[in-house]
């Protein structure tokens, strides 16, 4: 790494699940470095090469993928979700397991503001304590704690990131205002946090770097509902804004697993982005134009 890096120079970054963002962040790491991307997917991994990321396809849930045939590299970027069921993580314990006893310098792993639980819309700073309401932020607690014993046990820096929505170009709630889907109404919905996907990657380019180590949340700062946020892009695209409804109505007429999400509600701060000498560049207006303008949109002239 040369940059303001201080990584060893020429180090590779393996960023493990190179999906949405990882892509990103494999285009901005491969100014700097090497990079390899480790996909599931054949298909993944072709269309990683074509775009001119070295990429592999391993299957982390293959009880006997390895890794150790791997060539050198000092970073690691975990982007990949916990498998479906149980209250572990086993994907990230077969990964790890997987890279047998090789030692990077950093293990960066990305995981969710979900770990607080449902706080009724209080705040929660990275000293909050954890409480999982569901199975899958379990599993998320479950990893960061893996991850953390993992990098204690080889003197590795261990970084987590705890992320919000993440939302940019092609993550947008576009389908639903287009299929006229309503949005739970501000009132009944806590504030929605968010981060876009570049203010993300900037922050994990920043994670790699040392002497960053612990835990971070992650958030444009800007916290509001979905309806307002749902209400903008449609402002912007010069479509009309979802219509509002109450619980009692949002059964059936707004997906089971958003509803769920919307049923948890909190507030995050980023106390300790200083720390990682990040800041979020993009709040949601200025986030939904950047998506809108990469997407090929016109904005609407009201918009404009
Ligand atoms: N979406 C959000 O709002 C949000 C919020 C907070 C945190 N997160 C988390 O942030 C992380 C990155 O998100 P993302 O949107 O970039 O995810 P994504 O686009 O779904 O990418 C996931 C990547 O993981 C790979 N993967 C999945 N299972 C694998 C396995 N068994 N073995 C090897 N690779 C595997 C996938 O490979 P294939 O392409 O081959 O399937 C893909 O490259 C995820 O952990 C996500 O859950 C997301």
């Amino acid at each position: 790494m040369d940059r303001e890096g201080t990584r060893d120079a020429g180090g590779t970054c393996l960023i493990a699940g190179c999906g949405y963002v990882g892509t990103r962040l494999a285009r901005r790491l491969a100014a700097r470095g090497p990079v390899l991307a480790l996909v599931r997917s054949a298909a993944s991994a072709e269309g990683l090469a074509a775009a001119g990321i070295p990429a592999r396809s391993v299957d982390f849930d293959a009880p006997a993928a390895s890794l150790e045939d791997l060539g050198p590299f000092d970073a690691v970027a975990y982007l990949a979700p916990p498998e479906g069921l149980g209250e572990t993580d086993l994907r990230l314990a077969r990964f790890l397991a997987a890279l047998g006893d090789r030692r990077p310098q950093v293990l960066l792993y990305l995981s969710t503001t979900g770990v607080y639980g449902d706080t009724g819309g209080a705040v929660v700073d990275e000293a909050s304590p954890t409480a999982p309401g569901d199975a899958r932020s379990r599993q998320r607690l479950d990893a960061e704690r893996q991850a953390a014993r993992w990098c204690g046990a080889r003197a590795a820096r261990s970084v987590i990131l705890r992320v919000p929505a993440i939302y940019g170009p092609h993550r947008l709630p576009l389908d639903r205002l287009q299929r006229g889907e309503p949005v739970l109404r501000a009132e009944d919905s806590g504030p929605g946090n968010r981060i876009h996907v570049d203010d993300l990657v900037a922050a994990c380019l920043a994670a790699l770097e040392p002497p960053v180590t612990g835990v971070f949340n992650l958030t444009d700062g800007h916290p509001e509902t979905l309806a307002a946020f749902t209400g903008r892009l449609a402002r912007l695209v010069g479509l009309p804004a979802p219509a509002e409804v109450a619980w009692a109505e949002a059964q059936g007429r707004i997906s089971p697993g958003l509803l769920a999400f919307l049923r948890q509600s909190r507030r995050v701060a980023s106390r300790r982005a200083a720390d990682l000498g990040w800041s979020p560049a993009l709040d949601p207006e200025a986030g939904l134009r950047a998506s809108l303008r990469e997407m090929g949109f016109e904005l609407s002239s009201e918009a404009r």
